[in-house]
């Protein structure tokens, strides 16, 4: 797998393009294809807060519609957005919908790279995010 730390400032750069006016919590995730490639993306809130999409399901609905569906490791970047436009960095484990989105096309053996505070960051799997999971 490519280094954890090249997917995850993958995540962070496109956490730069969060729409996330209501929670100010910018997200970014970088999703690894088993072939190499590096599909990112961010989250995209909407006035009618149920819409919106958070950053690893902008990932994997970007790369599946672009053809990719065997993935390897992903990587979620997230922050609060101060006043002053400053970003804090916050750990943002991924949501229980991306978990259940992501084991439509990823193996349990998914890396999941996920961001802590001090901007380092920790290895997991989606096993381990999301075990006993339902499927068809
Ligand atoms: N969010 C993500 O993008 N990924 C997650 O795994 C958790 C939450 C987004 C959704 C919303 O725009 C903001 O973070 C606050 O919930």
């Amino acid at each position: 797998m490519t280094d954890p730390g090249i997917l995850f400032e993958e995540a962070k750069k496109a956490r730069e393009y969060s729409y996330s006016p209501y929670s100010r919590f910018a997200v970014g995730a970088a999703l690894l294809t088993s072939d190499g490639k590096i599909i990112s993306g961010c989250n995209v809130e909407n006035s009618s807060f149920g819409i919106t999409n958070c950053a690893e399901r902008t990932a994997l609905f970007k790369a599946v519609s672009e053809g990719e569906r065997s993935f390897s490791a992903i990587a979620i970047a997230g922050a609060r957005v101060l006043s002053d436009g400053t970003k804090e960095e916050a750990f943002c484990p991924p949501c229980g919908v991306c978990r259940q989105a992501l084991l439509e096309f990823c193996k349990e053996d998914l890396s999941v790279i996920i961001g802590k505070e001090d901007g380092t960051y920790m290895v997991t799997t989606l096993g381990e995010l999301m075990p006993i999971a339902f499927g068809l």
